[in-house]
């Protein structure tokens, strides 16, 4: 279960002068409201952002960054994709920050619809993977995930840590008020997985191509946009559980069947 300190994030690693952390729970999650999870990696002094979220999120997300970096101190904001609960805020982060930012070159043309003035510090990602050096020496690669679910999607994986950020791969939507930080139940959090992947993702073939890069790496932990942190002994039956998943174009007729009128 979230307790009220998760609220104000937890460090899922430290050494030396790199972390990378988890930004807590929204104690205001309104009901109809997806759950969302916001990441910070700290090297040498330097802060990234990891999919900071939405405009309503804003406050909340910049009051937990300030209790681990000044906002100052903040150099680069990574979004895995185009979405709204992953992006919206990024009038109000090129304002408050001087980061550049980072997100799939097929989403530059369409981000300034949410408000940005200034474009010249949205930089695009090319679709062959390709990585980010640190203020600290640390790396950062980009892996590509594209189609999982966006078609132009990205997810990050830290080298110093060995924590993989999955974007919405590994989302989760918890009933009400069961929300909780680590996935120590594997077989019940797969029920809070399932209708999602199955719909959202674009087929077999993609997952395992995105599972059997991620596998050669070697993660220490798998992170999620949406719902609970997968440790290193759960990280292991989630991607076997994505290697063998049909979704998307996998089932096409069950898809395109006509419904009843709305
Ligand atoms: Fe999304
Ligand atoms: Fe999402």
């Amino acid at each position: 279960m979230i307790s009220g300190a998760d609220v104000n994030g937890r460090v899922l690693y430290q050494e030396g002068d790199h972390s990378f952390i988890w930004l807590g729970a929204d104690p205001n999650l309104k009901r109809g409201v997806v759950q969302t999870n916001q990441y910070l990696i700290i090297d040498k002094g330097r802060g990234t952002l990891v999919d900071p979220g939405g405009v309503h999120l804003f406050s909340r997300v910049v009051a937990v960054v300030s209790r681990f970096i000044n906002i100052n101190d903040i150099d680069t904001i990574i979004f895995s994709h185009q979405d709204p609960d992953v992006s919206s805020g990024i009038a109000l982060w090129l304002g408050v920050t001087s980061a550049k930012i980072y997100v799939s070159s097929l989403w530059l043309r369409f981000l300034p619809h949410f408000g940005i003035v200034d474009t010249s510090r949205v930089l695009g990602i090319e679709d062959t993977a390709s990585s980010l050096n640190l203020a600290g020496g640390n790396r950062l690669r980009f892996v590509p995930a594209h189609f999982l679910h966006s078609t132009g999607n990205y997810t990050v994986f830290d080298d110093a840590s060995k924590i993989m950020f999955s974007g919405d791969i590994g989302a989760a939507v918890f009933p009400e008020g069961d929300e909780y930080v680590f996935v120590e139940d594997f077989d019940e959090h797969v029920k809070l997985m399932e209708t999602f992947h199955r719909r959202y993702m674009a087929g077999n073939a993609v997952l395992r191509k995105w599972v059997s890069l991620i596998k050669s790496l070697g993660p220490s932990m798998i992170c999620p946009q949406h719902g609970a942190i997968f440790r290193e002994d759960t990280a292991g039956r989630f991607l076997d559980w994505l290697d063998g998943l049909r979704c998307g174009t996998d089932d096409l007729d069950s898809l395109y069947q006509m419904g009843k009128d709305v």
